[in-house]
Order: C-alpha cells, then structure tokens, then sequence
C-alpha cells in the first residue's frame, strides 16, 4: 500500500487482487506454457535446494512410504520433492485451475508421480484437520488479498510434527513484473517469518531462491514445523 499526506488529505493506494474466479480464468489461458516456463525458470534445481537445506527428506522418511505429502496450487513444487526423495509418498494437490491440474496431472505421471488431484482453494481445503505430513505452496499465496487466511488454513491440515514450506516472490525487479502483471505481492524475509511465528511454528527458516533465464533471486523459501502441541489443537488459530 502507498500512502501520500498531502496538507490535511491522506491519500492510500492499494493493490486490488484479482479475483479467484479471474486467477484461474488467467492460469487457464497460460497452462498451455507452464511447463515450458518452469522449463525456462528452472523452478526443478531451484526448489531442491531449499528443500535439501530443510532437511525435508528426513522428515519424511520418519513418516515412511504412508507420508502424505500436500501440494496447493500444484506442479513444480511436487516434481522438484520427488527428485530429492529416496523413499515413495503419497502425493496430493489442489488447484482453483482445472486446466492447470491436467497440466499438473500429466506432468507428474511423466514424472513417475501418481498423486491425487482435486479442484479446491487453498483458502478453504476439502480436507479433515491434521491430514498431511507436508503442506506446501509455491507462488500461491502471494495471490491473495489475504495470505495468512490461507497459511492457517495449510497448518489446519498439517499433522503435529509436520512441516509446512512455502515459496513467496520477493521485492525485486522480477518480482516488480511480476506483481505488474498478476497483481501479487512481494514478501520480505522478514515478513513471512513474522506470518510464521505468528502460526505459532518451530524450527522456522528461510532460503533465496535463484531461478534461471536472467530471473535471479526472485522468491524465498520458508518452511517451518507443527509443534506437537500447538495452539490450533485448542482452536486458537
Ligand atoms: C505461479 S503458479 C504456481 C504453480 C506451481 N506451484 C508450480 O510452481 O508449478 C500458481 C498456481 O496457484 C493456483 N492458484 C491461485 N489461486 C489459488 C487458490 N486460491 N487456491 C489454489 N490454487 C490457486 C493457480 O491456478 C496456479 O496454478
């Protein structure tokens, strides 16, 4: 938001985001390409190596071949988990986009993935508290008017001991075109973690991550950890 006095009058400016009926209408007409976007970006090498600096795998092989793995707004991120993972999990993802998740859908079973798929909103998830061992989301919650709805929501199905990682753009000038072009937000370092903490999460980190084709530093990772016993458990959140 910008905000001018001038005199006695305040002036505010403020991003009006688009609409989720208007996101998915937009992603639908650009699934076509996604691939070969994350193809140009590089998102596969630039999503392991948060997920290598998370420790991820090991997390996960605690839960073994029963882990239940959550993706919303699905693609790269899954593709890029799998590739780290020696061990098979059971991979789900949503999306608002139904061009999006065929996208996704065949992408994925390329990729030796079998998960399964459903058209929701990551705003409200068609799925039971504490389901998911991880809950992720990359460049999705920067689309919404309000970011931190939709990180409780990824805690609500996030079992106590699990993980939630999530990819923001951040202020750059890729992130400057970006926001231009789909009316995003860019997070600071700071400001997701103060998100995080305000989940009342453990063990919260954060990584740059760096895609190819001139994007340069574009987006962090965050990820943190359900305590086992967290407040949610007492619906404070
Ligand atoms: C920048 S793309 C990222 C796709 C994927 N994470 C990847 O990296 O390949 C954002 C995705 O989020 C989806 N999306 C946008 N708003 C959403 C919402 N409220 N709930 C679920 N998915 C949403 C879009 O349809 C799109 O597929």
């Amino acid at each position: 938001m910008a905000m001018r006095r001038i005199g006695s009058w305040e002036i505010l400016i403020s991003r009006r985001p688009l609409s989720t009926t208007d996101l998915a209408s937009r992603y639908g007409a650009v699934s076509d390409s996604w691939e070969r976007k994350a193809r140009c970006f590089q998102l596969n090498a630039a999503y392991q190596k948060p997920f290598v600096t998370s420790q991820i795998a090991t997390l996960l092989a605690q839960f073994g071949p029963k882990a239940r793995v959550l993706d919303c707004g699905i693609g790269s991120l899954s593709i890029a988990l799998r590739s780290i993972l020696e061990d098979q999990v059971e991979f789900h993802g949503i999306d608002t986009c139904a061009d999006m998740i065929a996208q996704a859908s065949s992408i994925m079973q390329h990729a030796g993935l079998s998960p399964y798929l459903r058209q929701a909103d990551v705003q409200s998830l068609p799925y039971d508290d504490q389901s998911f061992d991880l809950v992720m989301a990359a460049h999705v919650l920067e689309h919404l008017s309000d970011p931190r709805r939709a990180l409780k929501e990824m805690i609500r199905v996030l079992k106590p001991g699990g993980m939630v990682f999530v990819c923001l753009t951040r202020p750059s000038i890729f992130g400057a075109l970006v926001q231009f072009r789909w009316r995003t937000w860019a997070i600071t370092e700071q400001q997701g973690v103060a998100w995080l903490q305000d989940c009342q999460l453990a063990d919260i980190g954060y990584q740059p991550v760096h895609l190819a084709s001139c994007a340069g530093v574009a987006s962090t990772a965050f990820w943190a950890r359900r305590p086992k016993c967290h407040p949610q458990m007492k619906g404070l959140l």
